[in-house]
């Protein structure tokens, strides 16, 4: 009798155990073979003239190929979904109100930037968070935003916070995270700092709970630290420890912190994060969950190649947090080609020439010839806070942008 129990425990076990490690190991299997088919099937990008990102602008000025009218000119700006911009013989105008002067500011940087180059030509630029064109409504309204779904229609432009305007993170980017050829210099610092082998083999994620959909994270970095640490921050909004999922909040971590880690999670935010661009430079491996929200430079990085996808409700995660850390290898190499995907192909100077191709192609479909509203201003390039300090050592750019006196 014991023997036949015996058995059946062997028997049972051995199954078991089958079906556990086979489980695994197909689904490993299946991980990397999702990961050799993307990367045999991805084709570097020609990084001359920022053609590597042609084919969003093109994309997005599709819906207007019959030609913008000055009627749908009048009709967008009416709708008062943005700030209206004109460019008048290489001068920029602007209507008086901006919902958010800073990020104006970030924008109108670039534009000035190229202003040279650019044909007379007027468009609306929403610097809210949210697109404003839905694709189920008609006419198609030619309205720039940051950031989409697939279920919007608005024209991409590269989000103000390439230079400056936000969104300021309490108390370590008290006016947002700043410039971002500056940011670069300072991770890729960091990044020598903390080589592949040097960093932690963890997930990492500080951040607010802006929404609940990072919740699973959090519970499981509360369940297996081992394999994540990740906490919520306070934000603006914060009340009681409800807000931050029943414990109080974390500190605050630079991003140049997040570098120790192999293992970075990028979530949206209200709509794509910001966040997302800096994490590749530390060379750790970015964990990009959901695929909904865009930014003009997202398309052009590829899951499995450049980082690893993880479903939005994070069904996988613990799964892909495994993966990652028994495929070192594999994961490195990941990290690696995001890192210089990001280097090579997101200068500031790929920013500046999208934005230049962007308008001068938006100028084009253009049917009538825009006329100066005398009422507008003249918007002149100023120097920002810390383009003054661009030669004053790193730590006194710091101090600045921790609100303290150089
Ligand atoms: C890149 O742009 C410059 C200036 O507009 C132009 O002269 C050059 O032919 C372009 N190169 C390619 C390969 O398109
Ligand atoms: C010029 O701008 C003002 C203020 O925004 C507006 O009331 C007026 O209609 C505009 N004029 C033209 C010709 O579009």
């Amino acid at each position: 009798m014991e023997r036949v129990w015996l058995w059946s425990m062997f028997v049972l076990l051995s199954v078991c155990g089958l079906c556990v490690f086979g489980e695994e190991g197909k689904e490993w299997k299946k991980i990397r073979k999702d990961i050799s088919e993307a990367v045999v099937g991805y084709t570097p990008c020609d990084p001359v003239n920022c053609s590597c990102h042609l084919s969003v602008l093109q994309h997005d000025l599709q819906h207007f190929t019959a030609g913008i009218s000055e009627d749908l000119m009048a009709t967008t700006i009416q709708r008062g979904v943005g700030t209206h911009y004109q460019i008048i013989g290489h001068k920029l105008y602007r209507e008086h109100n901006c919902m958010f002067p800073a990020r104006c500011s970030g924008v109108e940087h670039f534009i000035i930037e190229v202003i040279d180059s650019l044909p007379d030509l007027e468009l609306v630029i929403n610097v809210r968070d949210y697109p404003q064109v839905p694709s189920w409504v008609t006419p198609t309204l030619p309205v720039f935003s940051f950031s989409k779904t697939s279920d919007y229609q608005d024209i991409m432009y590269p989000a103000w916070t390439f230079w400056e305007g936000g969104p300021a993170v309490w108390p370590i980017y008290p006016t947002g995270l700043g410039r971002w050829d500056l940011m670069r210099d300072d991770l890729k610092k960091s990044a020598a700092q903390w080589p592949w082998t040097k960093k932690e083999s963890k997930g990492f994620f500080r951040g607010s709970r802006t929404s609940p959909e990072r919740d699973p994270l959090i519970l499981l970095s509360r369940e297996a630290p081992e394999l994540v640490d990740a906490e919520y921050t306070k934000n603006q909004a914060w009340k009681s420890e409800k807000d931050t999922l029943g414990k109080p909040p974390a500190k605050e971590i630079p991003l140049v912190d997040h570098c120790k880690y192999k293992y970075l999670f990028n979530f949206r935010g209200v709509a794509a994060s910001f966040r997302f661009k800096h994490l590749f430079l530390c060379g750790s491996l970015v964990f990009h969950v959901g695929d909904e929200w865009q930014e003009f430079f997202y398309p052009q990085l590829k899951p499995w190649v450049h980082y690893i996808p993880v479903r939005q409700d994070l069904s996988d995660v613990r799964e892909l947090l495994q993966f990652v850390k028994q495929n070192d290898a594999i994961a490195e190499e990941i990290a690696t080609r995001g890192k210089e995907f990001i280097l090579n192909h997101l200068q500031i100077q790929d920013v500046s020439c999208y934005w230049q191709r962007l308008l001068t192609e938006f100028s084009h479909l253009l049917t009538y010839k825009p006329k100066r509203n005398n009422s507008y201003n003249q918007i002149f390039h100023k120097p920002s806070k810390t383009e003054l300090c661009l030669r004053c050592s790193q730590r006194s750019r710091r101090r600045l942008a921790s609100g303290k006196s150089v």
